[in-house]
């Protein structure tokens, strides 16, 4: 093992995580790679039996695990899903704020008022509000909270436009957080995933359309949850306590800036 590798799992051995969106997907991966480096994880999601197969898999590899059902819109969850990392582990450590949503697919110009706020408050709100549970909960010197954005998020998007917005403002509220919470030793960034095979992203990554997606990529071929977490271990990890308000865009390559891709194919269709 390579000392960056030790210094790594030593850093998150014995710590506490929340994974918003835990159950699946993205945030699964990432509980994954927490567990098995020795940190104990609060997972979340609303699928009570989807939700307890991944805890039994983490726990069955080895790791420290328990779930939490609940919908991250219920204004109650975010108190639920820190008391519960409190209650269990006695602190928290690292918050990655993954689980979202979005109410609408088509024009802006389509979009009524409840969906737009549905969409704006899902992909927003309940990262804000489990990182005001857990500050007041008493973070711990060291922490770090990683937000997961979307690579669609500067860019013009056909289809999700509103969904888009709501990643913008994640983004906006990650550099102030990253602000507010700096002087306590906690840093805030964001990630900008790609196109990643799971569940949300699956009309654009299966046939043809997948096929037409992945030549677009420069590193030819869709990203993996795996992809994803690796890159959020990095920022949660011991080699980046001085990477605070940072964007990080893991896409393979597809949306760089000036690229002649940056205008996304339609997501929610
Ligand atoms: N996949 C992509 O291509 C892609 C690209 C860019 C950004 N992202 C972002 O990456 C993150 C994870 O996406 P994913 O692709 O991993 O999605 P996913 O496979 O659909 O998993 C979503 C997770 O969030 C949970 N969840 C969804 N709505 C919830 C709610 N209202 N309350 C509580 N939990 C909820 C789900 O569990 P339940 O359904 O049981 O509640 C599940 O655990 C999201 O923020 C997404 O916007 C994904």
């Amino acid at each position: 093992m390579g000392q960056a590798n030790k210094d790594t799992d030593d850093w998150f051995s014995g710590k506490a995580a929340i994974v918003t969106g835990g159950s699946r997907g993205i945030g699964r991966a990432v509980a994954g790679e927490l567990a098995v480096r020795g940190a104990s994880v609060v997972l979340n999601g609303r699928d009570q039996a989807v939700l307890d197969l991944a805890v039994q898999e983490l726990r069955d590899a080895g790791g420290s695990a328990i779930g939490v059902q609940g919908d991250f819109l219920d204004p109650e969850f975010p108190d639920r899903v820190v008391g519960a990392c409190q209650e269990e582990f006695g602190r928290i450590d690292f918050l990655v704020n993954n689980a979202a949503a979005s109410s609408h697919s088509g024009r802006v110009l389509d979009c009524g008022p409840d969906a737009f706020r549905d969409t704006i408050l899902a992909n927003s709100w309940p990262a804000v509000a489990i990182t005001q549970a857990a500050a007041a909960a008493g973070l711990a010197e060291g922490s770090a909270i990683v937000n997961i954005s979307s690579a669609g998020a500067r860019r013009v998007h056909e289809l999700a436009g509103v969904y888009t917005a709501g990643k913008l403002a994640l983004e906006s509220l990650t550099f102030t957080l990253s602000r507010e919470l700096g002087p306590r030793g906690v840093t805030v960034n964001a990630i900008e995933p790609g196109i990643i095979r799971t569940d949300m992203a699956g009309t654009i990554w299966n046939g043809e359309r997948g096929a037409a997606e992945t030549r677009l990529v420069p590193m030819q071929r869709l990203g993996l949850p795996a992809d994803i977490a690796s890159a959020v271990l990095y920022l949660l990890g011991p080699h980046a306590r001085w990477v605070n308000g940072t964007m990080l865009r893991v896409d393979g390559g597809r949306f760089h800036v000036g690229g002649e891709s940056a205008h996304m194919i339609g997501v929610f269709e």
